[in-house]
């Protein structure tokens, strides 16, 4: 889907004066162990106040490189994509190709992960990433995407209204809370600001 090796995100505005726009990247099984130190990090930083102490605590960065490096290795897993800054991974998404959601028509995409390291939060990681993750699946079949963020993730639902997102009415909920799905419309004509 997207070449190997470092690209230049397009269209990025840096978040903060002189910092440079991150380069994007496919993954592959060998950034497993830095993408989960992103993962725990985010998600232990992102997730407080919304998760319990101890299921904040029970995160480990080894079962998480575990996950990614079996997702990477097995085919058919999701695209994942890194972003670096100096060559440090400072973010991640994974692109489920259809959704793995049960009601999800054949040409919806789904944004199965996105995390960014809390040190690079408001600099434009997340945007670069989502840009490039979307950018090819513009071209077809896939005519939307959806993702689930957790009911008060504010600074998630802000990010992801910025970028188009809206909710399409689906909830699910389990033992950590409640979910809302999010959709963007990938046709160019349709709900396309400056980046979703
Ligand atoms: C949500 C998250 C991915 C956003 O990534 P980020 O790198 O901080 O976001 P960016 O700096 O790329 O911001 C992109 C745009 O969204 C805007 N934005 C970011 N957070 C926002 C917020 N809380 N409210 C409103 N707008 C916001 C930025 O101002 C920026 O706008 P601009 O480019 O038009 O100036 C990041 O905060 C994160 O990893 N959170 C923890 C994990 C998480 O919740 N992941 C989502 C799970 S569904």
């Amino acid at each position: 889907m997207l070449p190997a090796g470092a690209r230049a995100a397009p269209g990025v505005t840096p978040g903060e004066a002189g910092m440079r726009p991150p380069s994007v990247r496919r993954a592959g099984p060998a950034d497993s162990a830095g993408i989960a130190r992103v993962h725990v990090r985010s998600w232990q930083a992102g997730y407080r106040g919304l998760l319990t102490g101890d299921e904040l605590a029970g995160d480990s960065e080894a079962e998480r490189d575990a996950t990614w490096s079996g997702l990477m290795t097995d085919g058919g897993g999701p695209v994942v994509l890194v972003a670096e800054n100096d060559a440090k991974i400072v973010g991640f998404c994974a692109v489920a190709t259809p959704s793995r959601d049960p009601d999800a028509a054949h040409d919806v995409a789904e944004v199965a992960a996105l995390y960014v390291d809390p040190s690079a939060w408001g600099t434009g990681v997340g945007r670069a990433l989502m840009e490039v993750a979307l950018e090819p699946l513009r071209a077809g079949p896939w005519l939307a995407v959806t993702l689930w963020v957790m009911s008060g993730n504010e600074r998630a639902h802000g990010f992801y209204g910025r970028l188009g997102f809206t909710a399409d009415g689906a909830r699910r909920s389990d033992r950590a809370g409640s979910e809302v799905r999010l959709r963007a419309s990938l046709e160019p004509s349709k709900g396309r600001g400056r980046t979703a």
